[in-house]
């Protein structure tokens, strides 16, 4: 989960790359296939199509939409993590080789060979929240993200669907957590857990205060408001269950983890009914008897 630091009048947070290497199956499992067409269709003819990830970390989003979009791909993959954009090479390296791609890594650069299609990928080190003028300036056909609008403040998400009512190009925003998280089977501080987390996760982050699992609603609303038609699907993770259950074991570890250290840092009072909970989930999930859906939604917004 993300490990935080301080930033000036807020807090900074990092995502190891195990982190999100741990999340991106039950990631992948979980989007929406039907927005990710809508937003392949939606995209203009002409190619190679200059497509932009935001905050794209170790590169699963551009994953999941790579091979949804026909024909030559130039991608750009931002991200203020220096030590996540040097790890792309191997992770898209991997992915390709599983994928049967012939593929060439270096130097900040990806070229798959996805025959008749060419997929080129760049990596652009930029902190989103300070140099927000270096996205002004960069051209894209279209522009997606993932896992990152919970993360950022109201007044920087307008200025956001500002650039772009003003460039008119399909937006796909994909796994936004919406705040839901339905533990099986119950227990008795699942609601202490989740409000110190949510809490936690609203604090004051490098954006100014997070908009947390208010996101998609704002994001959805100012969208409209700039012209946009939206559509929304349900991306949820369904951890432990059916035939995931084996390979959610050390993801359901990591979230007990993350859930029950945030709950201790934002109620510490609590720490003692904290440690109760996360030994009682600890041992449901030795049994494999734990479940967990964590709420996330899709979010496709189109030029009317
Ligand atoms: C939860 S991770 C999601 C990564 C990736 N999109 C995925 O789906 O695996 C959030 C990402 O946002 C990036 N991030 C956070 N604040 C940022 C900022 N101010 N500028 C650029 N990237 C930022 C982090 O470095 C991290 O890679």
């Amino acid at each position: 989960m993300a490990r935080r630091g301080a930033a000036a009048g807020g807090v900074s947070e990092r995502f190891p790359l195990d982190w999100l290497r741990l999340r991106e199956s039950a990631d992948l499992a979980a989007r929406s296939p039907a927005l990710a067409r809508s937003f392949a269709a939606a995209m203009p003819a002409t190619r190679p199509l200059r497509l932009i990830d935001l905050a794209a970390g170790g590169g699963a989003n551009t994953r999941a939409l790579l091979p949804r979009i026909w024909g030559d791909q130039h991608w750009c993959l931002i991200d203020r993590d220096r030590d996540l954009l040097a790890a792309q090479g191997e992770e898209f390296t991997l992915w390709a080789r599983r994928q049967g791609y012939p593929i060439t890594a270096g130097g900040g650069r990806v070229l798959i060979e996805a025959r008749p299609a060419c997929w080129q990928i760049e990596t652009m080190p930029l902190d989103l929240d300070c140099d927000f003028a270096t996205l002004v300036e960069a051209e894209f056909d279209g522009i997606t993200a993932a896992s990152f609008f919970d993360l950022v403040a109201p007044e920087w998400l307008e200025r956001f669907v500002a650039l772009l009512a003003e460039r008119r190009v399909p937006f796909l925003a994909a796994l936004t957590v919406d705040g839901r998280r339905d533990w099986q089977p119950r227990h008795d501080e699942d609601a202490l857990i989740a409000d110190a987390f949510a809490a936690h996760q609203r604090r004051v982050k490098d954006f100014g205060p997070a908009l947390g699992a208010n996101a998609p609603d704002v994001m959805e609303a100012l969208l409209q408001q700039a012209g946009f038609r939206t559509e929304r699907a349900a991306s949820d993770w369904r951890l432990g269950m059916g035939d995931r259950g084996a390979r959610d074991q050390a993801l359901l570890a990591a979230l007990i983890a993350g859930e029950a250290e945030a709950a201790r840092e934002a109620s510490p009072a609590a720490a003692d009914r904290i440690d109760g909970w996360e030994k009682g989930r600890l041992a449901l999930l030795a049994e494999r008897r734990l479940g967990l859906t964590v709420g996330h939604c899709d979010l496709l917004a189109l030029p009317a």
